[in-house]
């Protein structure tokens, strides 16, 4: 009786936990990637008849996506690649990819003027760097190439028409004038940029780009985006010198920062100063974000009042933690273990929708939570698939074996004022205000409680 009844009782507990993926080996990562980023390809269908490419549903209202978080999904799915080796998603991203380059080859396509802000360019721009970073194949000889879009995202940011002297310099968020926030000037924005600096920095060995992270990094300690503490506060608008600062604190922003940092570290040889600034940072954001070690977006998950952008962000965090420890190997011993308990958090939530394996976004609770979407999926292809970090091969550079063609003029003949001559559409100022809702929601909804009292 007692032995049957074990029996049984082992075999409950081994159903149980086959409902959830394993990660236990690296076969196991690798196929629990695969499945995550099938699901995850499932809210694509640009590469179907009459579809565009490149770009999941949307922008709102014709969909839940907006642009940018398309290009971030290509960048998922390059570390993906060079994680477990799957080329199966290599085509669709490379047409992804170069089909929405823009017309002047900058990451600024014309369809999405409306809501175009330098972080929407920036994550694409850090999805084109990562394709030469890690060898993705060279897109044909004709196509623009990776490390020149890269360059041409960088140079329109570095040019002197997007750099004002209001709040003693940075970017503001949106690039046009005619878009709301345009007014604001924010830690995305200037981490994209950033980011993007200290990688084509190390890659390229020109000091120009290093310099202009530098200036970014010292502009967010002066205007007090990031404090002595290393917090990362969200922004501020130019009407007030940005000193209005809304305090409430993303984890996308925390890991754009810390993984340029880490690449600063690298580029300078282990110099004193990053190292201190990356040590700093990578404490900062695992105390804030990893509580009990487990990814938790601080400003909206409690309520659950993360927009669809927000439900996306423990991805890059996981990520690009785990790509820091490449490029600055001290922090491999910290950082490591938080990703391994957060990433087991995040597949026992992948036991959801009709298919059983729909992943949620309140890790913590380490259970389905109802939810779903392209962010979910991605947060959790992300964090597995970045497990196999130590097996992977550091990023290149163009003399450690990147063969990514490079054009230090990219995007130098960009019409900057291209979406001011272009007439908007009702649909682009429809677009423009529904953003501007959602972003003034999210603020209330989240300094209700995060208010320091500014
Ligand atoms: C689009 O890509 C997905 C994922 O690779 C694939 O399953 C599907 O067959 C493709 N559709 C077309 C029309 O090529
Ligand atoms: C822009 O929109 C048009 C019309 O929907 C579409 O044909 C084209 O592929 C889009 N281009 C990009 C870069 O999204
Ligand atoms: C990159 O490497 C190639 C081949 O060695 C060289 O021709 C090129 O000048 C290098 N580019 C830079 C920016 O260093
Ligand atoms: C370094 O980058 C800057 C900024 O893009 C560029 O003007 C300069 O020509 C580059 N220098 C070299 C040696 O490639
Ligand atoms: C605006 O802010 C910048 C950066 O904090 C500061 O250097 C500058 O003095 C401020 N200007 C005014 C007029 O307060
Ligand atoms: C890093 O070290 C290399 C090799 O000694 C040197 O060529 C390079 O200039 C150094 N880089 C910096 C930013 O100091
Ligand atoms: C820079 O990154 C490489 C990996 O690309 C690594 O081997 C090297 O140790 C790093 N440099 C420092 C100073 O940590």
């Amino acid at each position: 009786m007692a032995s049957t009844w074990f029996a049984l009782a082992a075999l409950t507990a081994a159903g149980i936990t086959n409902a959830a993926y394993s990660i236990a080996t690296t076969s196991d990562i690798k196929q629990t990637a695969a499945n995550v980023a099938w699901d995850l390809l499932q809210y694509y269908n640009g590469n179907e008849t009459g579809q565009t490419p490149g770009i999941l549903p949307g922008p709102p209202p014709a969909g839940d996506y907006y642009w940018w978080e398309s290009g971030a999904m290509w960048g998922t799915l390059i570390d993906y690649w060079k994680y477990t080796g799957d080329s199966s998603y290599n085509d669709i991203i490379t047409q992804a990819m170069l089909w929405q380059v823009g017309p002047d080859e900058d990451y600024m396509p014309p369809n999405y003027t409306a809501s175009l802000g330098n972080d929407d360019q920036g994550f694409w721009g850090m999805s084109a760097m990562l394709a030469a970073e890690n060898g993705f194949p060279d897109p044909p000889e004709k196509e623009p190439q990776w490390l020149a879009l890269a360059q041409a995202v960088f140079n329109t940011q570095a040019d002197p028409q997007r750099h004002d002297s209001t709040c003693g310099g940075g970017l503001r968020w949106q690039i046009y004038l005619s878009n709301n926030g345009y007014d604001y000037k924010n830690s995305i924005a200037n981490g994209c940029f950033f980011n993007l600096g200290a990688r084509l920095a190390r890659y390229t060995g020109n000091q120009t780009y290093a310099d202009w992270a530098e200036t970014t990094w010292n502009w967010m300690r002066s205007v007090g985006f990031m404090d002595d503490d290393y917090n990362i506060y969200d922004g501020g608008h130019v009407q007030n010198n940005c000193t209005d600062i809304n305090r409430a604190q993303f984890s996308y922003n925390n890991a754009v920062f810390l993984l340029g940092a880490a690449y600063m570290y690298n580029y300078t040889n282990g110099s004193d100063t990053w190292k201190q600034r990356t040590t700093a940072l990578v404490d900062a954001t695992l105390k804030t974000f990893f509580p009990d070690n487990i990814a938790y977006e601080i400003a909206c998950e409690e309520h659950m009042s993360c927009t669809t952008d927000m439900l996306s962000f423990k991805g890059y965090l996981h990520r690009w933690l785990a790509t820091a420890t490449q490029v600055a190997p001290f922090l491999a011993d910290t950082v490591l273990p938080v990703l391994q308990t957060s990433a087991e958090a995040a597949v026992a939530t992948c036991t959801g929708g009709s298919n059983g394996r729909t992943c949620g976004f309140k890790w913590s609770t380490k259970a389905y939570d109802g939810t779903y979407g392209a962010g979910q999926q991605m947060n959790v292809l992300g964090a597995v698939s970045s497990l196999l970090v130590q097996e992977a091969k550091p990023p290149l550079t163009n003399s450690t074996g990147g063969t990514s063609k490079g054009d230090v003029n990219a995007g130098s003949h960009s019409d900057s004022s291209r979406g001011e001559l272009r007439e908007l559409t009702a649909g682009d100022k429809a677009g423009a205000s529904i953003l501007t809702i959602v972003i003034l929601v999210s603020a209330v909804g989240t300094f209700g409680w995060m208010s320091t009292g500014v």
